[in-house]
């Protein structure tokens, strides 16, 4: 595992923009595998950054996204779908057919599940993984559980994400119960995992991921044993780990 120690959430995020950037001048097709959350905002931002001082190419990129909520239309702004429009890909020259997200609208959730399994696989699977952080430990949707989750799968999403997701929506009501999110087993076997995480309120999560035993009741622990993980953490996240 390797470490990065970012000052502040702007550092953090211009560091892993820089992993990002790194990936696409030694391989321009790349399978990105993205992730959502306010974490991920100021990342994108950064990416956008630089594709507009005409740094990056994003032609022959291919990206697939973590997880997506059940039940909602990519019209409609909580949607996963469409954040990613919103804060990435309409500011990049990708392909919108390069673009991979669960259906959220789909009618047969299992056959859903598979499909997305076997589209990683037909990309060849993720050559860089960008990875938030639950504050239950959760890594896309992979919640708390007895087991690690391999393959893609329909999850009940715990009271603590509805809780943490619900600022994004107008009442607690509105946000979904369910969501369709990529397995342990497709995380896991990414080339490269760049998780980032920052704030205070991350803290004791983070430590227990990296330092804590590895155990499905804590999602991310499991990263533990990817051969290459690198961590990006503001000063606030890593409050609770001594260097
Ligand atoms: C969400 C997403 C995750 C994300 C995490 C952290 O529920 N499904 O992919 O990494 O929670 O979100 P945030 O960055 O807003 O703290």
């Amino acid at each position: 595992m390797e470490i990065i120690r970012a000052k502040n959430y702007q550092d953090m995020c211009r560091k892993a923009a820089n992993l990002i950037f790194a990936q696409l001048i030694q391989k321009n097709d790349s399978v990105l595998g993205l992730a959502t959350g306010s974490t991920m905002v100021g990342i994108y931002k950064d990416i956008i950054t630089r594709y507009s001082s005409g740094d990056l190419n994003f032609e022959k990129v291919a990206t697939v996204n973590l997880d997506e909520y059940l039940g909602l239309p990519s019209t409609n702004p909580q949607s996963y779908r469409y954040y990613m429009e919103e804060n990435f890909f309409n500011h990049i020259n990708i392909s919108p057919k390069n673009t991979y997200l669960p259906d959220g609208m789909c009618d047969d959730i299992n056959k859903e599940c598979k499909k997305y399994d076997m589209l990683i696989d037909s990309l060849g699977g993720i050559d860089l993984q960008l990875l938030g952080l639950g504050l239950d430990g959760h890594i896309g949707f992979n919640e708390p559980g007895n087991v690690f989750h391999k393959n893609s799968h329909c999850i009940q999403l715990n009271e603590s994400t509805i809780k943490a997701n619900s600022r994004f929506f107008d009442r607690i009501e509105d946000v979904p119960k369910r969501a369709i999110t990529m397995g342990i087993g497709s995380i896991m076997a990414a080339e490269t995992i760049v998780l980032c995480v920052n704030g205070e309120n991350k803290a004791p999560i983070l430590k227990q991921v990296l330092y804590g035993p590895i155990k499905p009741q804590i999602p991310g622990s499991i990263l533990q044993l990817h051969n290459n993980l690198i961590v990006i953490a503001d000063a606030d996240a890593f409050k609770e780990i001594s260097f």
